[in-house]
């Protein structure tokens, strides 16, 4: 009895090391596992954080670009500048900021630049991570100064979230590419503590080894969520994003911008594009609805979708 207890005990600590920075909330942590197999299969909706949750795309290059001034980052005589269009360009390509930082030195610019008071351009790749590692530490305390600031949910994702944490059946998790300081930070503002704690899984750029567009982030959840991917449904904004839903065997709803309105996400596997989730008018039924009645490759969002 005592060992069974022990075990129990260990293997719930384990889940809070595992999703730190929000908890099992009690409508899940109250079942017991011998009764599972007599209720209905769960679903889940998963929602990327930076571009679902908030838009944070303009947030983020404010803050490369304060940290590239801090740094004095030079390539020969000219500092080192994301634009807007350029910005976009990275967000397409590539997830993660250190990794949008080793693509513009390596794949853009051919060379990583000069920095504080005249330091040469690193040589060796130590040195280049090095600098990576100090700009991204700099980059997120910036950013998270703009947050506390700016940060305001996109129309229509608390609701949707507030109605999905009701439902029982459904698991409710946040996948975000973004460092666990900046995503803390962003859903502390957004959805406020309360609703964050309540979160079935929270898995972050420092949980996973491989970023999107790898499927590992949601393989992941899925696997912590102890639910089949066929049953997820993950909202993403991005062509990066959603090659990570689908990649993981996932359903996959796109919010788009006006910096992602033209993408073909139809063309990549998206089951749903719409605007905001607020202005389209989605509900949880209009997406596990059908599921449930015909499926899990239902058509979802009937009637509502771009
Ligand atoms: C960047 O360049 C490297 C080396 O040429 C290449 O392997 C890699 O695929 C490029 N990255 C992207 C995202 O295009």
């Amino acid at each position: 009895m005592k060992l069974a207890v022990v075990v129990a005990f260990a293997a719930l600590a384990e889940g809070f090391v595992a999703t730190s920075i929000c908890h099992h909330h009690p409508r899940h942590a109250a079942r017991d596992p011998a009764l599972s197999a007599s209720t209905e299969s769960p679903y889940a909706l998963l929602f990327d954080c930076d571009g679902v949750i908030i838009e944070t795309e303009e947030l983020h290059r404010l803050a490369y670009n304060a940290a590239f001034k801090e740094f004095n980052l030079k390539i020969g005589d000219e500092p080192v500048e994301w634009s807007v269009a350029y910005y976009d360009v990275l967000q397409n390509t590539v997830g993660g900021g250190k990794n949008k930082m080793f693509f513009h030195f390596r794949n853009t610019t051919g060379s990583f630049p000069s920095s504080e008071d005249g330091r040469p351009a690193p040589t060796t790749p130590e040195e280049e991570q090095d600098l990576i590692d100090r700009l991204q530490a700099r980059k997120t305390d910036l950013y998270k100064d703009l947050i506390a600031e700016k940060a305001q949910a996109r129309p229509g994702v608390l609701e949707l979230m507030d109605q999905a944490l009701a439902d029982e059946n459904i698991r409710v998790g946040v996948c975000s590419a973004s460092t666990k300081a900046a995503v803390t930070k962003v859903l502390d503002v957004t959805l406020g503590a309360e609703r964050r704690q309540k979160l079935d899984v929270c898995i972050l750029g420092d949980d996973v080894s491989k970023l999107k567009p790898d499927p590992l982030i949601y393989v992941t959840a899925a696997e912590r969520l102890n639910v089949d991917p066929a049953r997820c449904v993950v909202i993403e904004d991005s062509i990066v994003g959603l090659k990570a839903a689908k990649g993981a065997g996932m359903r996959c709803i796109i919010t788009y911008t006006t910096s992602t309105e033209n993408e073909d996400f139809y063309a990549l596997g998206c089951d749903g594009k719409v605007p905001e989730l607020g202005s389209a008018g989605v509900t949880l039924e209009m997406i596990f609805e059908p599921m449930k009645r015909d499926g899990p490759d239902a058509e979802i969002l009937v009637g509502v979708k771009d």
